[in-house]
């Protein structure tokens, strides 16, 4: 089988592009960044500017498969010119790919595209499953729906069309364990708010998995990819100190803090998602890492 990567650069995508060459799949990618091309014999590089429209035709030559990670970090400050760029990096992106696919002969009948589950309302005690139809009223919200309706609009082609829904992705390489262990590293671990709003996580590895999981049996549809039990950040940054040996005892940091620190992207910090695993559990997935202070161990010890 052969896959196209989009964003297979990025954290998760590395983690993908490893497991998925281990299992003997064969991989071209898609990247916008001259210098990370590569021409391997199971893995080779193509450029693309989806800002421009334009993509290297070849990269979907023999694919079966595509799937796309690519966007801009939301873990920069949002400033109005880079919220649209938070935006476009994915809308423009997988307009370009659809683009590709109906103008140019391919075989690729499967499109699975990294979604989030910023989507789902904030909400303390509600749980999320894929077929709630609410949608986060935050720039995140809005990103993730136009992100998916983007997606959505390449079933028109006769493909089917797979979301992942990617919760709080926990990596010891980085992301937003890395910043969230260095504070903690300091003895200056503390929760944020309340510390009551709910984390839905997961780790790389299960997450990578459920991307092989989906890519090989060919499943279709919108898919949490989320650790059956979440915990409050209280729970999570208590865990990250006491799989580091610190000390956690510091007053929780209030919002205003934050927000005068981070500006908008503080909602990152404060919002909550109980988020369902109902789904890929159902679809038989069997989960590495469903205690947090395991995943926790795994990544940073
Ligand atoms: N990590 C998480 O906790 C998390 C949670 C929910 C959802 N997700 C989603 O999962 C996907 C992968 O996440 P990740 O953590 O691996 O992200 P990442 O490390 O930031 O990597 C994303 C990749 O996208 C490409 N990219 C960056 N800016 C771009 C732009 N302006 N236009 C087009 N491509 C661009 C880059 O690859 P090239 O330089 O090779 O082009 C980059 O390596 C993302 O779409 C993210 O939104 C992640």
């Amino acid at each position: 089988m052969k896959v196209l990567i989009t964003g297979a650069t990025g954290l998760v995508g590395n983690e993908l592009v490893t497991l998925l060459l281990k299992n003997g799949l064969h991989i071209n990618y898609l990247t916008i960044s001259e210098d990370k091309l590569q021409n391997e014999a199971h893995y080779k590089g193509f450029l693309w500017n989806p800002d421009k429209g334009i993509i290297d035709e070849r990269s979907i030559e023999d694919v079966d498969a595509i799937i796309h990670l690519a966007g801009a970090s939301i873990a920069k400050r949002w400033t109005q010119s880079y919220k649209q760029e938070i935006l476009e990096s994915r809308v423009l992106s997988t307009n370009v790919l659809y683009s590709l696919l109906k103008n140019h002969p391919n075989k690729v009948s499967h499109f699975i595209s990294a979604s989030a589950i910023g989507i789902y309302p904030d909400s303390l005690d509600k749980v999320y499953p894929e077929d709630s139809t609410d949608v986060d009223n935050s720039f995140l919200g809005k990103v993730v729906e136009k992100w998916e309706e983007a997606v959505d609009q390449i079933s028109s082609l006769n493909i089917k069309v797979s979301k992942v829904r990617t919760g709080l992705v926990l990596s010891g390489r980085g992301g937003a364990l890395r910043e969230m262990a260095r504070p903690v590293r300091l003895g200056l671990g503390a929760a944020f708010g309340s510390g009551k709003q709910l984390q839905s996580w997961i780790h790389v590895q299960d997450l990578v998995n459920i991307y092989s999981f989906i890519v090989q049996r060919g499943l279709e549809g919108t898919y949490n990819a989320v650790a059956p039990y979440p915990v409050s950040n209280d729970v999570l940054i208590g865990g990250i100190a006491k799989v580091l040996g610190k000390p956690y005892f510091l007053p929780k940091i209030p919002r205003f803090v934050m927000s005068a620190m981070l500006g908008e992207m503080h909602m990152l910090l404060f919002s909550s998602q109980n988020v369902s695993a109902k789904k890929i559990l159902g679809a038989g997935y069997q989960f590495k890492f469903l205690s947090l202070e395991k995943a926790l161990k795994d990544n940073l010890c």
